[in-house]
């Protein structure tokens, strides 16, 4: 009885473990330090990549996860809408964006990963 239950917290020991060895995908809250660069700089790229005038903004931040990965890779889900800025400026066309976003800050780097899942 005593032996299984040691086995089975080993277990658990293990599996942590593992996980911080492989750097698995963690939440993260959204004012932690360099989530804003990183979403702004996504934000930023998508708008040029974009093939019609229309700025796209940021309604809402659904949930942001972080990867260690020679240096930090950022999975942020944002709501935006693509404004009208052409007319009146009401939003209009809303839609859901993860952008992952690799930033090595030692290079002054920060990436936008493929896919974009728009
Ligand atoms: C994002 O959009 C979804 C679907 O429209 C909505 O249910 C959710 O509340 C929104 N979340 C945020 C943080 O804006």
């Amino acid at each position: 009885m005593i032996l299984k239950v040691v086995f089975i917290f080993l277990g658990v020991v293990c599996a942590v473990g593992l996980g911080r060895l492989v750097g698995g995908l963690t939440d993260v809250d959204v004012n932690e330090e360099g989530v804003q660069n990183a979403l702004n700089f996504a934000i930023s790229q998508h708008n040029l990549k974009t093939e019609d005038p229309f700025l796209r903004v940021k309604t809402g931040v659904v949930g942001v996860k972080k990867q260690i990965v020679s240096g930090i890779k950022y999975v942020i889900t944002v709501n935006m809408t693509k404004t009208n800025c052409m007319k009146d400026g009401t939003p209009e066309m809303p839609y859901q964006c993860t952008f992952s976003v690799w930033s090595r800050p030692w290079l002054s780097d920060m990436q936008l990963l493929e896919p974009r899942d728009c």
